[in-house]
């Protein structure tokens, strides 16, 4: 199973292996990793599972869709070049090692 390291404004850092398929959002909340809300569930709806990706790890994840990039507008934290939304990440192999550090405040 993949490794996914979450690291929090405090700098805590929590590492989960993730079911390839499982997204880097529902992984944290079933596991209780603070700091990701997901109001909408996983819909792409809501922004507010917004993480920013270790700069050097962007190139082994899939683009970022339309849905993805109208919502990423709308963050409560700034956007930044390596903001994704979580629940769009769907792990797969390639993702092992994952780094992301989640952002102050998602509402
Ligand atoms: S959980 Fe709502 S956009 Fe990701």
């Amino acid at each position: 199973m993949p490794r996914v390291t979450y690291i929090d404004t405090a700098g805590k850092e929590t590492t989960l292996d993730i079911d390839v398929g499982t997204s880097v959002m529902q992984a944290a909340v079933f596991n209780g990793v603070d700091g990701i809300v997901a109001e909408c569930g996983g819909s792409c709806m809501c922004a507010t599972c917004h993480v920013y990706v270790r700069d050097d790890q962007l190139a082994k994840l899939p683009p970022v869709g339309e849905d993805e990039e109208a919502m990423l507008e709308g963050t409560a934290s700034e956007r930044r070049p390596n903001s994704r939304l979580s629940c769009q990440l769907v792990v797969s192999a390639e993702m092992e090692g994952l780094v992301v550090y989640l952002p102050e405040t998602q509402t």
